[in-house]
């Protein structure tokens, strides 16, 4: 049997929108009402760690509230029919949750907490979390999230993915944010690139992107069917 293709899929907050998550730069530079500095940076979580709980503590029990849409389901059912590699931006579960089994996250994961000395000890976490909580190592522990300013581990491994993509699709996301931004960069010119995302800016012509201009719940079904049947 022949190998399957290799679907490269670069998700943003744009896939999980109808899902009720907020997406981050359709509010001024504001996020759920904070300055992303105060909330998303080593800094802020140095001047107020109570703060920077309160708020991934909100944002974790409205995941849990959360489901998939049809646009998360749309690319787990694509696993039948091809290899799919999903690199998210997200720190969402979404993609778990509709059944998607190759999933990097580039920007840390919500439901994950790990100690501020040690980066590899993880802990699954679906609680609040204090500044009184502490790991098995006895360091005070920090949500599992890339913040503005600190490097991102799982790079080199979504640079990888996508230097042996057949074919790139690119849902929901400004590309505003390197070093994610930057991957679409290292698929061969000749592979074919779609963007499903109703506001599609200006990479869709530098890079050549087929658009699909719809929200994701209907834009990502489309791009199957037509994957799928032609
Ligand atoms: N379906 C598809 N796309 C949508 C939808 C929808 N229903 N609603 C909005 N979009 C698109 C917007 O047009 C925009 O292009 O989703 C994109 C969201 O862009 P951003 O808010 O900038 O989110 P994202 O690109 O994921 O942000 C990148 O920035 O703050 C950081 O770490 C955070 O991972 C995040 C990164």
């Amino acid at each position: 049997m022949m190998d399957k293709q290799r679907i490269v899929v670069l998700t943003g907050a744009g896939i999980s929108a109808e899902s009720g998550i907020s997406t981050f730069r359709d509010a001024n530079g504001l996020w759920e009402n904070h300055s992303i500095y105060d909330v998303a940076t080593p800094e802020g979580f140095q001047k107020n760690p109570a703060l920077v709980h309160d708020f991934y503590n909100q944002r974790r029990r409205q995941l849990l509230q959360c489901e998939p849409n049809t646009g998360h389901l749309a690319l787990a059912e694509l696993e039948k029919s091809f290899d799919v590699h999903i690199i998210t931006q997200n720190v969402d579960d979404l993609h778990e949750r509709a059944g998607s089994s190759k999933i990097t996250h580039l920007h840390g994961e919500l439901r994950k907490v790990r100690s501020t000395v040690n980066r590899n000890l993880i802990l699954d976490w679906d609680n609040d979390l204090s500044i009184e909580d502490k790991g098995p190592d006895g360091h005070p522990l920090r949500p599992h999230i890339v913040w503005f300013g600190e490097d991102v581990p799982k790079i080199e491994e979504a640079v990888e993915i996508t230097r042996k993509a057949d074919i790139l699709v690119v849902i929901g996301t400004s590309l505003q944010v390197y070093p994610a931004a930057g991957l679409i960069q290292y698929t061969d010119f000749d592979v074919p690139r779609y963007l499903i995302d109703p506001n599609a800016g200006s990479i869709s012509s530098t890079f050549a992107f087929e658009v699909i201009a719809e929200n994701a719940s209907t834009g990502v079904p489309l791009f199957v069917k037509k994957i799928l049947h032609g």
